[in-house]
């Protein structure tokens, strides 16, 4: 081991919003064979509760994109990766709430964490994913084709989908580049966006479940995957 907790020849792999749900469970699933370094929006300290021993963390609030963007290139200097072999870029965030009622201000929060904040971050990543011949991965979801209650979330990761798409093709040949859709997944996001699911929550992937799935996506390469209902019910492929 380095500085950087880093054992040689392991893959050095950025996670954000590592701290709940799919993040940790992807966190947990790579830090049994890579060094990973783990973004979030909460305090380090808070973030050292969940997070496996062994992962780095800097707390990194995309509600200030180009200061998240700034403070994950500073840890990356820090732990002295001028390569990076694959950055996960799965932060987000929601609000269930009818589109007329959305102030300004919730959209927002809404399009800063999960459509500016993975954009400012994929630049400023540019350069290090060049160096390490590495993977962009941006974790968008099925409901960016339109889901009730859930207007500017849907346009965000809409945004996201053409953003992956048009890089693919920018960056093919240098980095590769791709959008991952998970479909609804039984994390704390619906609870924390005001949503309640109902009996439709059974049907819901568990997390560690869409964690694999991701996994298996992301090694499989394609530039656009979704994993929806019938995926992860085991009835075959989910629909791009
Ligand atoms: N759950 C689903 O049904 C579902 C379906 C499709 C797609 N997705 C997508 O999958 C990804 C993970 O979602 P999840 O369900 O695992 O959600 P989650 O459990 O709520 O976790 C969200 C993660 O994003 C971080 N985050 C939230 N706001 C942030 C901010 N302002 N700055 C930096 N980080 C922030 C959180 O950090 P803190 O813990 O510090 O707050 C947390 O680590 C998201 O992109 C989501 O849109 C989820």
């Amino acid at each position: 081991m380095g500085k950087t907790g880093q054992t040689a020849g392991q893959k050095r792999i950025l996670i954000t919003g590592a701290t709940s749900g799919i993040g940790l469970a992807l966190a947990r699933r790579h830090a049994l064979h890579a060094t990973v370094l783990a973004a979030g929006r909460r305090p380090a300290a808070e973030a050292r509760e969940v997070l496996p021993d062994g992962v780095v963390y800097v707390q990194a609030d995309q509600h200030e994109p180009e200061q998240a963007a700034a403070a994950v290139l500073s840890a990356l200097d820090e732990l002295g990766w001028d390569g990076l072999d694959l950055a996960i870029l799965n932060a987000g965030t929601g609000h269930a709430v009818d589109p007329a009622e959305e102030t300004p201000q919730m959209l927002r929060a809404v399009l800063d964490v999960n459509l500016f904040g993975a954009i400012v971050l994929s630049q400023a990543l540019r350069p290090r994913l060049e160096a390490g011949q590495g993977r962009l991965v941006l974790i968008g979801s099925t409901a960016r084709k339109g889901a009730a209650a859930f207007a500017s979330y849907a346009a965000a990761k809409a945004g996201l989908h053409g953003f992956g798409r048009a890089l693919a093709e920018e960056w093919r040949g240098r980095i590769a580049v791709q959008v991952i859709h998970p479909g609804p997944t039984d994390t704390g996001m619906h609870a924390r966006a005001g949503h309640d699911p109902g009996p439709l929550l059974r049907l819901f992937a568990r997390t560690g479940t869409m964690a694999r799935l991701i996994e298996r996506a992301i090694e499989r390469g394609r530039a656009v995957e979704s994993i929806g209902f019938a995926r992860f019910l085991g009835r075959g492929e989910g629909g791009r």
